[in-house]
């Protein structure tokens, strides 16, 4: 239908950012939410569709059919949706389709990345009785801006879809849900989809696949750099590395220096050396058991209502109820 856009992407941000992430003592770090350019977008949604990532698919799985029952709860108040980091919002489908055969139904898609509302407009705006209003901030200033739009009587359903909750630490992780809560009534509603712990084989090969897709993913924060910050990095003499951390239950994304070099940032105002193999940390992806989920939920002031797991690809999609 139609979509309304509140811009606010800082450039002085994104240097500072890098700046403060490879010039760190220790572990060189780049904050994986940058990965998000119009190219990052484009190959995230590449990467939702290879045989190695069954997540997507997983999540898309359950969705398709158990919709009705994740918005029953909610029903019969009127409901409105926001997603914090909606990407396209392909999956999110469902959920608008099920309410919007009772009610007409607001979609408020949370995104630091144009790219992805762009796509996102596309997919959802066309759908019936379902207004799309694009959100471009942080996940929690953007939902304390939905919030501010909400009217007397209506209820709030919060997506957080993909297991994206799997990108932040453990600690973290927590803070973050207990701010989300914060902004919501009781009554409201979280929908979680978290990854679940897997194979070792079966969840490198889903973060570095054999045509390179998600290689070319991890690179391109890289040339983002190059294109918006003018530096130098050559590509050609980095490469992408998955390895899991056993002990945190984590899948670690790295990028390697092949020799030793200098890179130049003018835009952010600093020189970086790198010895042979040495990386920078740019995503991690914490994996999950059912248990963990219900309880995290729990200690962020969520009562957990349903949880959904897929039989293919261990996936959990929980419904949790603000009390
Ligand atoms: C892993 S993708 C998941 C996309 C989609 N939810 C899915 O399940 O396929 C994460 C999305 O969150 C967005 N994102 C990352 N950090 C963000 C932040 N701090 N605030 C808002 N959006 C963010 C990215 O632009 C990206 O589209």
């Amino acid at each position: 239908m139609f979509t309304e856009t509140i811009a606010q992407y800082s450039i002085a941000e994104f240097a500072g950012e890098v700046r403060a992430g490879l010039t760190r003592p220790g572990q060189k770090e780049l904050p994986s939410k940058y990965f998000y350019d119009e190219v990052g977008s484009a190959l995230f949604e590449v990467i939702t569709l290879l045989p190695e990532y069954g997540l997507s698919r997983a999540d898309e799985r359950l969705l398709r059919d158990h919709a009705e029952a994740m918005v029953r709860p909610l029903l019969p108040a009127q409901v409105m949706v926001a997603e914090l980091g909606s990407g396209s919002g392909k999956k999110t489908r469902w959920i608008l389709e099920a309410l919007a055969r009772r009610q007409r139904t607001t979609y408020y898609p949370i995104e630091i990345s144009p790219a992805a509302l762009t796509q996102c407009a596309k997919e959802l705006g066309q759908l019936d009785c379902v207004t799309v209003v694009g959100v471009e901030r942080a996940y929690l200033e953007g939902l304390a801006s939905v919030v501010a739009d909400r009217r007397a009587g209506e209820r709030l359903l919060v997506l957080f879809l993909g297991s994206t909750i799997g990108n932040f630490d453990r600690g973290p992780a927590q803070r973050f849900l207990s701010e989300v809560r914060r902004r919501l009534q009781p009554g409201d509603a979280l929908l979680l989809g978290a990854d679940l712990a897997k194979p070792l084989a079966q969840l490198l090969r889903a973060y570095d696949d054999s045509l390179g897709v998600t290689a070319a993913f991890n690179l391109n924060l890289m040339a983002r750099i190059n294109r918006e910050l003018g530096a130098d990095f050559d590509l050609r003499t980095f490469e992408h590395l998955a390895r899991y951390d056993e002990l945190e239950r984590r899948v670690e994304m790295h990028l390697v220096s092949r020799c030793r070099q200098e890179v130049s940032i003018p835009g952010a105002g600093c020189t970086v050396s790198f010895s042979i193999g040495e990386t920078i940390w740019t995503e991690s992806s914490y994996k999950y058991t059912t248990d963990e989920i219900v309880q995290l939920g729990e200690s962020c002031g969520f009562r957990a209502e349903t949880q959904w797991v897929d039989q293919e690809w261990p996936f959990a999609e929980t419904l949790m109820i603000a009390e």
